[in-house]
């Protein structure tokens, strides 16, 4: 019997490449319902491509012209219709490729329904952290993680016993201003944020990587899904993006998960685990490569990455109104209404503003994104008239 997989945020970087890797999956996996936000012409294109049943879109307007232009199945409308498309259905695997704390309602229904995850949404963990954890502990649902240095992480731990693992190294591209200094960073336009040297990824992720808050939120994530205390994981600068994550041990041993920089790699481990299939990436050729370098990371020119270190060791609700600014700062630089700098700033203000609190239930953190939002929107209006 196929493996029955919904792909929420299937019209993304990364649904796009899991339904590259379906498609060469042969009869292992099979797709049953597609999602995303507002794309409903890509979204119904795929589900004929690939003979899906069911959508879902986040926005009703563009599930309404969905349903117009596509007779052929069913559109679900709304944030209750992304949950109804996982809890309504025969579904084995969801792949969560939503972007930001939207991702978070789809995660809790999947795992809800002890349906293994497989992660991209980083947000999830970011902000729910202990909760979503717990919630996958008592169905018996599996999280395995897709973004790179997790899926790195995932194998390399994989194969070690309890007790023996010393650090978590994740490493970081350092993203297009890569040793550059405040001065410099405080010129930074939208297309040089969005340059990035070595991966290509939707826009929100990229900008979280110029900022080096993408390392932040992976901090957080490898955090809760390894449970792994904060001062026990690195992050050093690895320009080149070949050496993925590493792990310390006690014997003086370091081990390190090594390829060219290609989502669908993790994305086919993620949706296949714990099997291995082909996937047609160029096999590594280090003496084609020549050198792999590394440098120490700088926290303090970008601070957001001090930030969601400060926040995660806060725990509480500071990683979700960490998150939640950070979503609204980016969402604004991307709209050229904030400085590449003032990133940072939004999201340390909107910190002090609203001193961590103790999370007693999704709604403690829907509650806690919101005033995030509200306070994020207030600081970027002020800085944006100084
Ligand atoms: N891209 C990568 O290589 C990569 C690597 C590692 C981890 N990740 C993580 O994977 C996630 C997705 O990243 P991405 O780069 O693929 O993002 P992306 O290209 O921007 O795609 C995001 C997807 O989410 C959908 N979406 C947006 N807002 C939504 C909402 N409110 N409700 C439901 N769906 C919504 C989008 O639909 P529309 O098309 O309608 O907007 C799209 O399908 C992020 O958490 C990111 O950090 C990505």
């Amino acid at each position: 019997m196929p493996r029955r997989l919904i792909i929420l945020g299937s019209t993304g970087s990364i649904g796009v490449q899991a339904l590259d890797v379906v498609s060469r999956a042969g009869d292992e996996l099979t797709v049953v319902g597609l999602s995303a936000g507002r794309s409903w012409e890509t979204l119904v294109a795929q589900a004929r491509a690939h003979g899906v049943g069911r959508i879902a879109l986040a926005d009703r307007d563009a599930a309404a012209r969905a349903a117009e232009a596509w007779t052929d199945g069913e559109v679900l409308a709304g944030p209750e219709g992304l949950v109804a498309l996982i809890t309504e259905g025969p579904c084995d695997l969801v792949l969560n490729g939503i972007v930001g704390s939207a991702g978070l309602v789809p995660t809790v229904a999947t795992l809800g329904e002890g349906i293994d995850l497989a992660l991209a949404n980083k947000e999830s963990l970011v902000v729910g952290g202990e909760l979503v954890i717990q919630l996958a502990q008592a169905t018996g649902a599996t999280i395995i993680p897709v973004d790179s240095e997790h899926s790195a992480l995932h194998q390399l731990l994989a194969a070690e016993p309890a007790g023996t693992v010393e650090r978590l190294i994740l490493t970081a591209s350092g993203g297009p201003f890569r040793g550059a200094d405040a001065d410099t960073l405080a010129g930074a336009t939208i297309e040089q944020a969005l340059a990035h040297p070595t991966w290509a990824m939707g826009g929100k992720i990229t900008i979280d990587s110029a900022t080096l808050m993408n390392k932040g939120l992976e901090l957080i994530e490898a955090h809760h899904l390894f449970g792994t205390p904060y001062e026990q994981i690195d992050v050093v600068v690895h320009p080149q993006s070949i050496v993925h994550s590493l792990i310390q041990l006690c014997d003086g041993a370091t081990l390190a998960h090594l390829g060219y920089p290609d989502m669908r790699v993790p994305i086919a481990y993620g949706l296949h685990y714990p099997e291995r299939v082909d996937v047609p990436v160029t096999p590594l050729d280090l003496a084609a490569v020549g050198a792999l370098t590394f440098e120490p990371v700088d926290d303090t020119t970008f601070a957001c990455l001090r930030l969601a270190r400060e926040a995660g060791i806060a725990g509480g609700t500071a990683p979700c109104t960490l998150n939640a600014a950070n979503e609204i700062a980016v969402h604004a630089f991307l709209g050229g209404r904030l400085r590449f700098l003032d990133i940072a700033a939004v999201i340390e203000q909107t910190l002090e503003r609203l001193p961590a609190g103790r999370v007693h239930s999704f709604d403690t953190l829907a509650a806690a994104d919101g005033e995030a939002r509200r306070v994020a929107t207030e600081r970027i209006e002020a800085l944006g008239s100084r």
